[in-house]
């Protein structure tokens, strides 16, 4: 994408394609663009502006949707699979929720069976620019 807008609009068009019970992980360094697109998403599934805050520093950020459920995960300040496992993460990765995680690779062995990962990539000397690529079932 060549801008954040163009992000935005990939994303609420990916919207379309999520139904309850559906997990997104989303990939790529720090500032590579998963809040932006989370945020996107969310607003594409119902969410208001004004419901989220930004920024987010909590690791779970739950959210009413048209429809489904929204949970909102941010797993970069955790260090194990244990952790993330005490949060109750199972509870999510079935309808009525969405779940959007940002930093999935710090515990990939809890991920839903049926994950949809995102990846977001920088482009060297485009400060704007962003690969963007989608998995089933990483
Ligand atoms: N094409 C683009 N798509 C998305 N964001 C872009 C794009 N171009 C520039 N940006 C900028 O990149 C930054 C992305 O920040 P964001 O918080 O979404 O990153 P992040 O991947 O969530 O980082 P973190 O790992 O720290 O949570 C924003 O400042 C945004 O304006
Ligand atoms: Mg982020």
């Amino acid at each position: 994408m060549n801008s954040e807008a163009g992000t935005c609009a990939f994303a609420a068009d990916f919207a379309k394609s999520l139904k309850p019970g559906d997990c997104v992980a989303l990939s790529g360094e720090l500032g590579a663009g998963k809040s932006v697109f989370a945020r996107a998403l969310m607003r594409a599934l119902g969410v208001s502006d004004e419901a989220m805050p930004s920024p987010t520093f909590s690791l779970i950020q739950e959210y009413a949707g048209n429809g489904c459920k929204i949970a909102h995960m941010d797993w970069y300040r955790l260090e194990s699979a244990e952790e993330i496992e005490m949060l109750g993460v199972y509870e999510y990765f079935q309808p009525p929720w969405i779940t959007i995680i940002e930093w999935p690779e710090r515990a990939p062995s809890l991920l839903a069976d049926t994950v949809v990962e995102v990846r977001l990539e920088n482009v060297d000397d485009f400060p704007d620019v962003r690969l963007i690529s989608l998995a089933d079932d990483v």
